[in-house]
């Protein structure tokens, strides 16, 4: 049977996991699953769970897709997310039996932190998704990354240390990753951490879910082709609100609109969408634009969304002092 990719950025949120597999099952969370070999050994070892993977690589979710056909691997997904978008918007609250997280990305450099997954903001996530007496399981061949991961697992009391130590230095009876054994080879031994989920309470951090379309409604003299004329100087640029970081990127010219590139990165996801100023040629008051979001690539409606409908629409307005909101529909 062939069966379509899943994608963060077009499954709901969040899915109904019972639809998709055809049975109700615990759900086992493998985070950056790689060429997809411990996902499928979950797979095969845990028939009575579903194993989902989340990559942001195609070519890893091209082969383990690849593995899972070839093994028949019924009771096994993969998902194109970041785990971020996954923790927020994919999985209920307590909805996870197990996470494993092989060997993740260390991201050292401080200007890259922010996308290192042993962080206080994905731990709350995890913590939140997993039921009272999940198990989380982390590997990472990086001293430093190891150290890290031991502090802030140290500061989360919702998990229970299944170990002896911090970490151990051997797993026996474990499936080797490729990256793993990569490492052993080179004589880096890697570090293993097991905690299991307790019932103190967590963060009410409930699924992010999508937010109703927004659009502005103006009133503006200005004609499509002066809007673009002044983009470069006026509506072009960067802007930041809380944890939403937008850039009016580009500006293009059709014929029945202005489409503005725009990059939207908030805590949960990044999107690159499309905003339009079209004209509302059916509206009894000439002069009345909408701003609105192209349907392009599956844009997500977020409070990032919202924001960037907002700060365009100012920003055109800015431009003529005649110019006015007639009416809008944004958060807030
Ligand atoms: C160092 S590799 C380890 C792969 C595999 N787990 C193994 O042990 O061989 C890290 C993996 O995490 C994926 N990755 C990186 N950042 C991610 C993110 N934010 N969300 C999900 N996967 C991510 C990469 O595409 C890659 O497949």
């Amino acid at each position: 049977m062939t069966q379509t990719r899943l994608s963060s950025l077009t499954l709901d949120w969040s899915p109904d996991w019972t639809a998709i597999f055809g049975a109700e099952r615990p759900i086992i969370l493998e985070i950056g699953f790689g060429r997809g070999v411990f996902l499928a050994h979950l797979a095969k070892t845990h028939p009575d769970h579903h194993v989902i993977g989340v990559d942001i690589s195609n070519r890893c979710l091209d082969t383990t897709e690849r593995l899972i056909a070839r093994e028949k691997l019924d009771n096994a997904r993969v998902i194109y997310s970041t785990a971020e978008t996954a923790l927020a918007h994919l999985f209920e609250p307590e909805s996870l039996s197990q996470v494993h997280v092989n060997f993740p990305d260390p991201w050292f450099k401080t200007r890259q932190a922010h996308r290192r997954l042993m962080r206080r903001e994905v731990m709350d996530w995890i913590v939140n998704r997993m039921r009272p007496g999940a198990t989380l399981h982390l590997a990472t061949d990086i001293q430093e990354y190891a150290e890290m991961s031991a502090e802030l697992l140290a500061e989360t009391p919702h998990l229970d240390n299944l170990l002896p130590d911090a970490w151990v230095r051997e797993m026996p009876g474990r499936v080797t990753t490729k990256y793993e054994a990569t490492a052993i080879r080179e004589g880096r031994t890697p570090y293993y951490f097991v905690r299991r989920r307790n019932t103190l309470p967590a963060l009410d951090l409930p699924v992010k879910k999508e937010l109703p379309m927004s659009h502005v409604v103006f009133y503006s003299p200005l004609t499509l082709e002066a809007m673009n004329a002044a983009f470069a100087d006026h509506l072009q640029g960067q802007h930041h609100a809380g944890e939403v970081h937008l850039h009016l990127m580009e500006a293009f010219l059709g014929k029945n609109a202005l489409l503005i590139e725009t990059a939207i990165s908030e805590p949960t996801i990044d999107q690159r969408l499309a905003l339009l100023i079209i004209p509302r040629w059916h509206s009894a008051e000439p002069g009345g634009y909408t701003v609105q979001v192209s349907a392009l690539g599956h844009p997500r409606i977020t409070e990032g969304v919202h924001e960037a409908v907002r700060v365009l629409a100012d920003r055109v307005i800015a431009l003529h002092p005649e110019a006015r909101i007639l009416h809008h529909k944004l958060k807030n």
